[in-house]
C-alpha cells in the first residue's frame, strides 16, 4: 500500500493545517445506531426500572455468560471496582503478585484489600507475565497472581494456570482489554484444584473469561464492548460468584455468604442496554478494528524503528488496540518527540500514561523498556481507512525527517 510522501513543510509541527480538524481519540468508543438506541431507551422509560439487576442487567449477564463460556458472568460498575471486589471475594491476605507493566489501576485494586503489592517483572518479548518472570516471586506470604492481559493479548494463561495450581496460589486476571479474545489451551476451565489432571489435554480455542480463579473485563468505552462504564467478573466456580455478589452489593445478592465488606458496584440498565446493543454489533466491531489494524500493518511494515507489536499469546483477537515499540536509534525520534509531533496533528497518541511509577524502576528493566518505548495509536469507530493513510504518512515523514523535528523540539 502506498501513502502520500509528506515533507517536513506538510507537519503541523511546522505550522501546516493539522491532519483533523477535530482531535482523534484513541479508544474505541463504538456508539450503537440512534434509532436502536431510542428504542431500547423507550423500554427502559416504560418500565420505570432504571438499576438493581433490571431485566436488561440480568440478560447481559445471561449472553456474556454463554459467549465466554462460563458458570457466572457478573456485571459491575467498572473493571477498577471489579477488581478490588474481586480481591475481597478471593480473601488474599499478604503479598499479591502483579506485573509491573499494566494501567495503574491494576495495582491499586489491592489497597482495597488486605493485601500488599510486589511488582514482577514481564517479557521483553510479550510485555506480558510469564512462568519465568513469576516464579522467583513465588516466596512464603505470597497468597495471589493478578495476571494482566493487555491490549487483545494475553499472557501465557496455561502456563500459569499450572504454577499458580502446584504452588496453591489463587490467580486471577485483569483481562480489561480482552473481551472477545480467545486462547488455544490445554486448560478446561475449571476450578484451579483441577487443573495438574487437565494439562495433558488436546489444546483448544477458548474464550478469556475463564481462566484462573476468575477474570475481570471492562466495558469502559475505550474496549470494543462499551457499557459506557461497566465491567463483568467471570468465574465457574460457584462459591467464589456467591462471595462477589454478596460484595456487589450493600444488601447481598443471591446466596447469602458471609462477607467482610460490601459496596455498591451494581451496572444500571442503562449501562446494560447499551453494551446489548455493542454486543449484537460485536462481529462486525471485530472485523472493522480488524481491517484497520491491517492497514496500519501495511503502512507501517517498513518503518525503520518502529515495530507494530501484533497481539501477543492469542488465536484469536478483538484488535482493539495499536500498539508499536519505537527504538528511537533506528527511528531517530525518541518515542515522546513523536507522540509531540502527532499531538500537533491532533492525533491522540499515547505512550505508557497511567501505568504508574514503577515503570521507572530499575529492578524491573523489561517493565522500563516497554513504559519508555510504546506507542499506541487511534483505532475503533472514531478513526477510518482514509485517516489512517494520513497518519501513517504523518509517521514516514516524522521518521524521515528526525533530525529537523529533533532541532525544532530541542530535543
Ligand atoms: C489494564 C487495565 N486494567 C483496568 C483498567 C480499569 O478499567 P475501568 O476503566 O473499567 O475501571 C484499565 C483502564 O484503562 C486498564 O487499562
Amino acid at each position: 500500500m502506498i501513502t502520500r510522501t509528506l515533507n517536513s513543510a506538510d507537519l503541523a509541527i511546522f505550522g501546516a493545517p493539522p491532519l483533523s480538524a477535530r482531535r482523534l481519540p484513541l479508544g474505541q468508543h463504538n456508539f450503537p445506531d440512534w434509532e436502536r438506541y431510542e428504542a431500547r431507551f423507550r423500554d427502559i422509560f416504560a418500565r420505570q426500572y432504571y438499576t438493581n439487576h433490571g431485566p436488561l442487567a440480568q440478560a447481559l449477564e445471561a449472553r456474556l455468560a454463554e459467549k465466554l463460556q462460563v458458570r457466572h458472568a457478573m456485571c459491575v460498575t467498572t473493571a477498577s471496582i471489579a477488581l478490588a471486589l474481586s480481591a475481597q471475594a478471593l480473601g488474599l491476605k499478604g503479598k499479591v503478585l502483579v506485573p509491573g507493566f499494566s494501567f495503574v489501576g491494576t495495582a491499586q485494586s489491592l489497597a482495597w484489600a488486605d493485601a500488599e503489592v510486589e511488582f514482577c517483572d514481564v517479557s521483553r518479548e510479550t510485555g506480558h507475565l510469564t512462568v519465568e518472570t513469576v516464579e522467583p516471586h513465588l516466596r512464603d506470604g505470597v497468597s495471589g497472581i493478578l495476571g494482566v492481559n493487555l491490549w487483545g493479548g494475553a499472557a501465557d494463561l496455561d502456563g500459569l494456570s499450572q504454577l499458580a495450581a502446584q504452588r496453591q496460589v489463587a490467580l486471577y486476571f485483569d483481562s480489561a482489554h480482552a473481551f472477545g479474545c480467545e486462547v488455544s489451551s490445554k486448560i478446561s476451565g475449571e476450578v484451579s484444584s483441577k487443573i495438574s489432571s487437565e494439562a495433558g489435554r488436546e489444546a483448544r480455542n477458548r474464550p478469556i473469561g475463564g481462566f484462573g480463579r476468575l477474570e475481570v473485563i471492562s466495558f469502559h468505552s475505550a474496549n470494543i464492548l462499551s457499557a459506557t462504564e461497566g465491567a463483568v467478573i467471570c468465574t465457574n466456580d460457584d462459591d467464589l460468584a456467591a462471595h462477589v455478589r454478596n460484595i456487589r452489593s450493600n444488601y447481598g445478592m443471591g446466596r447469602p455468604v458471609p462477607v467482610g465488606k460490601t459496596g455498591n458496584g451494581r451496572l444500571s440498565e442503562a449501562q446494560a442496554a447499551i453494551a446489548l446493543m455493542n454486543l449484537d454489533d460485536f462481529p462486525a466491531l471485530v472485523e472493522r478494528n480488524r481491517r484497520l489494524y491491517d492497514t496500519y500493518s501495511n503502512l507501517l511494515d517498513d518503518v525503520p524503528g518502529l515495530r507494530l507489536c501484533a497481539p501477543q499469546g492469542v488465536s484469536v483477537s478483538n484488535y482493539q488496540n495499536v500498539v508499536c515499540e519505537i527504538d528511537a536509534r533506528g527511528f531517530g525520534l525518541s518515542r515522546d518527540a513523536l507522540l509531540a509531533v502527532l499531538d500537533a496533528e491532533n492525533v491522540t497518541a499515547e505512550g505508557a500514561r497511567g501505568f504508574g511509577s514503577q515503570c521507572r524502576r530499575a529492578d524491573l528493566p523489561n517493565t522500563a523498556h516497554w513504559c519508555e518505548s510504546i506507542l499506541q495509536l487511534p483505532i475503533g469507530a472514531q478513526v477510518d481507512t482514509a485517516l489512517i493513510e494520513r497518519i501513517a504518512a504523518v509517521i514516514r515523514a516524522a521518521q524521515r525527517h528526525a533530525s529537523q523535528i529533533a532541532g525544532k523540539l530541542g530535543v
